[in-house]
């Protein structure tokens, strides 16, 4: 038993286990800084601003396809655009459906009905946050014209029946990547399964360009070009004939200075990864003897880039509900979630349909004929939230935050088990 197992929980006034805060993530370093310091350096020099579409962005998107094994990429402004200009490269008529995620972030979803389609949530695959074919396929309907799928928490989707499913219907998947750069899926990345993908750069993730950003990948020349055109006004980009713009969009671009601070954040990526997957792996072996508290399964033949921990809780064997459970170990000084926040189809911007004004468009469009109410039978995805809560995680943490994750849970489960550790009732 550590020191820390006196037995008094710091929720009812014993030591915590972790008395200082956790460290800090240091995302950025000397490198983006010299990256950024060029691009104003060359401002300075030639008197030239930085602009966007530049040198910077165009070598920032050729490197980020590469990472992914080559295709095409579009740097945008957010992972939110980078939805909304799949999305809109996918030139979708109107009061069609998308296929959305059961549990993410709203700017995963949000873009859907700005374009006027309307979002369907597919349930959670049982025990897990993320999607299932099964559930896809429950939703799916003659007006379904996309498919959003996300690696939730940095945990690849079970991609390939979605995709057998979706080619034989030839509707587009759009994987959300936002909180996977780097995940696998069989080996392959996620992001280069699907027919395109979105990831968002903003400075919570796994790669960074700056406080915000995106980007839109696809190994489809045809598609990225449509992309492109969208998320720039429909400027005629890769059109021989046409000199103005073609198509409506907004302006979604990203800039040569934050594409600048993405290059020198995508040569860090690999070492991320690999360092947030040792931690979790020692993690996931320490929490090894506990009876009720572990991460969240994985699908098998997965490699998750552990975005957040995923803990889940037996309470079955607990004397206690998982918000206790939760709370009890944010007490002991661990940066905990108690319920993941981002299942944004149950939201009231979704539930109220508050979209375009009072209209409640796009379910009420007189295009649509589908259900006039959003759908929102998600009883795996309330389940999966009930049962799970989160630890926030990075790749600067340490041993010590290992040991005082495995140690926190051990303190917690060790009071609240319904029967007595055998090891303690000796
Ligand atoms: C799964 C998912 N999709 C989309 C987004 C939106 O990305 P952004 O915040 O860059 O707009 C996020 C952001 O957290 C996300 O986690």
């Amino acid at each position: 038993m550590s020191k820390h197992d006196s037995g008094v929980l710091a929720v009812n006034g014993g030591p915590k286990v972790r008395a200082t805060p956790m460290p800090p993530r240091r995302l950025f370093g000397s490198e983006e800084k010299r990256a950024a310091m060029r691009v104003f350096d060359k401002a300075i020099e030639t008197g030239n601003a930085f602009s966007y579409n530049g040198p910077e962005q165009k070598a920032y998107e050729a490197e980020f396809a590469a990472f992914h094994g080559g295709g095409y990429a579009v740097a945008v402004n957010s992972g939110t655009n980078a939805i909304f200009c799949a999305l809109g490269g996918l030139q979708i008529d109107v009061a069609r459906e998308v296929v959305v995620p059961p549990v993410t972030d709203n700017g995963g979803i949000m873009p859907a009905p700005m374009l006027n389609l309307v979002p369907v949530p597919a349930d959670c695959a049982p025990g897990f946050f993320n999607t299932g074919p099964e559930q896809i396929e429950k939703v799916l309907s003659k007006r379904t014209a996309a498919i959003i799928v996300a690696h939730i928490a940095g945990e690849p989707a079970d991609m390939d029946p979605i995709m057998e499913l979706a080619r034989a219907r030839r509707i587009p998947v759009i994987e959300d990547c936002a909180q996977a750069h780097g995940a696998r899926y069989k080996g392959r990345l996620v992001g280069a399964i699907g027919d395109v993908a979105a990831f968002s750069t903003m400075c919570g993730k796994l790669h960074a360009t700056g406080a915000q950003g995106g980007m839109v990948y696809t190994r489809d020349e045809e598609l990225i070009w449509r992309v492109k055109r969208f998320s720039d006004r429909g400027k005629p980009f890769n059109l021989k004939n046409a000199t103005e713009n073609v198509v409506m969009g907004l302006n979604c671009n990203q800039n040569d200075l934050a594409a600048a601070i993405g290059r020198a954040q995508l040569k860090k990526l690999p070492q991320v990864i690999a360092k947030r997957r040792r931690l979790a792996g020692k993690i996931i072996e320490g929490l090894k003897g506990l009876e009720a508290v572990s991460l969240g399964r994985e699908l098998p033949d997965t490699e998750g880039v552990y975005w957040f921990l995923r803990v889940h809780v037996d309470t079955s064997k607990l004397t206690v509900n998982k918000a206790r459970f939760a709370s009890a170990v944010a007490a002991e000084g661990l940066p905990v979630e108690e319920r993941y926040t981002q299942a944004s189809p149950k939201r009231p911007w979704f539930l109220e349909r508050q979209t375009y004004g009072r209209s409640g468009c796009p379910w009420t469009c007189p295009l649509y004929r589908g259900p006039r109410q959003p759908l929102l039978e998600l009883p795996d995805a309330d389940e999966v939230l009930d049962s799970h809560f989160v630890i926030y995680f990075h790749e600067n943490y340490g041993a010590r935050e290992v040991r005082d994750i495995v140690a926190a849970l051990a303190k917690v489960e060790r009071a609240f088990l319904k029967r007595p550790h055998p090891k303690c009732a000796r």
